[in-house]
């Protein structure tokens, strides 16, 4: 076992984390002010090839290993989350599937453009009646002769503001529950689609959430991204992927966290001295550092897991509940180094506090990570 990153991850993370520090933290507090979708910053991220990491070269991606990628979404996280979780949709949830799923035309037409960041992905499972228990969802696909007609309605799509394509997730057959789902591309331009209700959120108040209508929209088969009935795969197998990016997204929020708190603590004084000196304090700072880093490790055996070619259900599911957990943890103690200014919005720690509770909630809770791990448990994985 080598637990050190090679010349190429090493450059990776010294190159991505020059640029975050320079173009990508100085906005961080005025995009989470704002609200407002960040293009420039996924246009600068698309100039550096951050944008279809793992993609390869042929279908306009850089070729590189999962380990690059969890780094890169680290060091961007670190700087903005916002950003983060942009750079880690487009990825991991729309150009994976479309990469592992779609045939060589469709990779031409829906992963070539998104691969380069000239296109914004997104991806459509979750509706307002159908979270966690993704496979009850009720947006319908039905065949008219030669086309597919889909309706319904999907809610918090990450990225879904800008997004060029949606991944749509539809019941193909009623009576087959899971295996009655179908994954569908669909281009914003698309009659019928539109976008609905854009939700004003607590933390990453700038990855554009939004709900996506579905009124009649009439596709043909070259739309349908994997077999009829085989979309509840592609969604889980997807979300394996993006539960990686997710718990990358926790290392570099917790490790700002971290970042700051031991700047904090080495110039504010208390009883005489730097309250870096108080015992109390460097408890608060060793355990975050120890969270941070196992996170860490565990969101790099994931994505090598990932890309040793078998299931990797498990590592990913352990590495996003570690680290969202631990992410929530230590933005919360950093809020209380920081004390009274910690909860005031001038100082980066109040942002990274609410940026880090979604991490505990999208591309599953950590409820359903623990029902992912105890299943894998259970049949002896
Ligand atoms: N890879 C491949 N196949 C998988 C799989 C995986 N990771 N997980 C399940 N399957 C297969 C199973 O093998 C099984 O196949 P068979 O029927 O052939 O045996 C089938 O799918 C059904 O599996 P389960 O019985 O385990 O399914 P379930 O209905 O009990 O659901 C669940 C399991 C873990 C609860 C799942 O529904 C789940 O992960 N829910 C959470 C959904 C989620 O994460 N939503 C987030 C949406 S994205 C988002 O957050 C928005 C954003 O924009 C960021």
């Amino acid at each position: 076992m080598d637990f050190r990153l090679t010349e190429e991850q090493r450059l990776i993370r010294d190159m991505v984390r020059e640029f975050a520090r320079e173009e990508i933290a100085p906005r961080a507090a005025e995009i989470d002010r704002t609200r407002e979708f960040p293009r420039d910053t996924f246009r600068k991220c698309a100039d550096l090839n951050l944008t279809g990491m793992m993609v390869p070269e042929e279908w306009g991606g850089t070729g590189l290993d999962s380990v690059s990628y969890v780094i890169a979404v680290e060091e961007l996280s670190r700087a903005c989350a916002t950003t983060g979780v942009i750079i880690s949709v487009n990825n991991s949830l729309y150009c994976d599937p479309v990469q592992r799923y779609g045939t060589d035309a469709q990779k031409e037409r829906w992963l070539k453009p998104f691969a380069l960041g000239e296109k914004i992905g997104c991806y459509c499972l979750t509706e307002p009646h159908a979270g966690s228990d993704a496979a009850s969802l009720r947006t319908l696909a039905v065949r008219e002769g030669d086309t597919w007609v889909l309706n319904g309605s999907k809610v918090f799509v990450t990225n879904g503001i800008a997004a060029d394509c949606a991944i749509v997730f539809a019941n193909t057959d009623r009576d087959k529950g899971n295996r009655g789902l179908t994954a569908f591309l669909v281009d914003r331009d698309t009659p019928g689609y539109s976008i609905g209700k854009h939700e004003t959120k607590m933390g990453i108040t700038a990855s554009g959430s939004v709900e996506i209508v579905l009124d009649h929209v009439r596709l043909s088969d070259e739309h349908r991204l994997g077999a009829e009935g085989e979309g509840f795969k592609v969604a889980m197998s997807t979300l394996d992927g993006g539960r990686i990016g997710i718990a990358a997204q926790a290392v570099g929020i917790a490790q700002s966290a971290l970042d700051h708190s031991l700047s904090y603590a080495r110039e504010r004084k208390a009883f005489g001295k730097p309250i870096a000196e108080l015992q109390a304090i460097q408890f608060k700072l060793a355990n975050m550092a120890v969270a941070v880093e196992a996170s860490r490790m565990l969101t790099y055996r994931a994505a090598v897991a990932k890309d040793s070619g078998r299931r990797f259900s498990q590592e990913s599911a352990m590495a996003k509940l570690m680290a969202s957990e631990a992410c929530v943890a230590a933005t919360r103690e950093a809020v209380q180094i920081y004390g009274g200014y910690g909860y005031i919005n001038e100082y980066p720690v109040e942002r990274l506090y609410r940026d880090a509770k979604i991490t505990e909630i999208y591309e599953g809770t950590s409820e359903i990570q623990r029902v992912v791990i105890a299943a894998g448990l259970l049949k002896g994985e």
